[in-house]
């Protein structure tokens, strides 16, 4: 790769060890990928995770002298506040947490604890050259805004936000983002769950850029979080185009760059209603122990829907909603949070569901209108039933879902 003179600087360590190791790393990924020199971003989002490996590589930075040089806005572990003042995690998790709090605090992050700031509070320009990591955020700000990113890992991210700069090639590039699979949808895409199921076609869709027809020509923030989410669960996806929605796709010929798509594929109510019953969902007819919603992180929409569902009647269950803080102190100062509560739910700010904070429901049985909120807890040894939004909040209110 061809660096210039002040990168070469920084791989020297004139910018300190942790920037020459950040750059170090970047080096090594652009030659895999043949980018032939580095460019710079404007923009970051870190997929922290506050695992092992995630908080060794963040403290390791931190004790080489890194500074972030773009601050990138971070994705949630758990609220420690919450959850260590009521005696949910162990001493060992909370310090654990603590720990990749002081970290990312230390590299100068942007501590918003969201996997969805690209709904409010980091959104990029079109064609903007960002690092953005996180499975529903690098094809939500590739596909909806028109901003270059590639699909980043936590750490790749973190270290474009310590140097300031990615190497150039894959997504970066305008003969990389053309679509190269047709998907026709002949399915009633009726809500944002059915988004969650579309999704989770990535087995059937296969490798590449699908470009999608016949999803009308209005599709909701949430659904396309919910569609880039379950993708990136069911595969591995950096964009998708909607024709006459996104804005590298206004016609079919654009979207394609012109070529002929390399495969069709045809998605149908039947696709949806299988993967549904066969792959994501464990079978439903039974009692419930709680619902949990916001894998991605909860809109403030969302909030409001189910709040009104919930008002005036009394769950059956505990019923959770993971969102951002600033979703939670909206919903507070509306007055929605006061609703939810006084009907036996909760809002916790900051928390993903993939943490040892939901250990309590070890061995019990949840709903979830998410795909991958039931995909990594199941590794922790929750069971999840998953169905539509309406549905499981009926379910929570019952103690039971159908
Ligand atoms: Fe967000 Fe965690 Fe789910 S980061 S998408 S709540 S696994």
């Amino acid at each position: 790769m061809e660096l210039t003179k002040d990168q070469r600087d920084m791989l020297d360590g004139k910018y300190g060890e942790g920037a020459a190791l950040a750059l170090k790393v970047q080096v090594g990924i652009g030659e895999c990928f043949d980018a032939p020199r580095m460019v710079p971003i404007t923009n970051s989002h870190v997929a922290l995770s506050n695992q092992e490996a995630d908080l060794w590589f963040a403290e390791k930075m931190v004790k080489l002298g890194a500074r972030t040089k773009v601050p990138p806005t971070v994705n949630p572990g758990f609220c420690l506040p919450y959850f260590k003042g009521r005696g949910m995690v162990t001493d060992e998790d909370a310090e654990h947490m603590r720990r990749t709090h002081e970290a990312y605090k230390a590299l100068g992050c942007r501590l918003t604890y969201n996997c969805t700031p690209y709904m409010d509070t980091n959104i990029p320009f079109p064609n903007e050259i960002i690092a953005f990591s996180e499975s529903s955020a690098t094809p939500y700000v590739n596909s909806v805004w028109g901003a270059r990113t590639n699909r980043e890992s936590a750490q790749s991210a973190l270290c474009a936000s310590i140097t300031g700069a990615v190497p150039e090639y894959g997504l970066l590039l305008d003969e990389n983002r053309k679509g190269n699979i047709l998907v026709e949808v002949k399915a009633k895409m009726e809500d944002n769950f059915s988004y969650n199921l579309l999704g989770y076609m990535g087995k059937k869709i296969g490798p590449g850029i699908p470009v999608f027809v016949g999803l009308g020509n209005y599709v909701s923030p949430e659904a396309h979080r919910n569609l880039g989410a379950e993708l990136n669960t069911s595969g591995a996806y950096g964009m998708y185009h909607v024709v006459g929605v996104t804005p590298e796709a206004p016609t079919l010929e654009a979207a394609f760059g012109g070529k002929k798509p390399e495969r069709v594929v045809v998605i149908t109510d039947d696709d949806l209603a299988r993967v549904l019953e066969t792959e994501i969902s464990d079978p439903g007819g039974r009692g419930i122990d709680f619902a949990l919603f916001g894998c991605p992180h909860t809109s403030l929409n969302e909030v409001s829907h189910i709040a009104r569902l919930v008002k005036g009647r009394h769950l059956s269950v505990p019923l959770w909603i993971m969102t951002s803080s600033l979703t939670k102190s909206s919903a507070e100062k509306m007055g929605l949070l006061d609703t939810i509560r006084a009907a036996g739910g909760e809002i916790v700010e900051d928390t993903c569901s993939d943490q040892p904070c939901w250990h309590l429901y070890k061995g019990k049985v949840g709903v979830t209108d998410s795909p991958k909120c039931a995909y990594y807890p199941r590794k922790r040894g929750l069971e999840f039933v998953i169905r539509d939004l309406e549905t499981c909040i009926e379910a929570a209110l019952k103690g039971e879902v159908e």
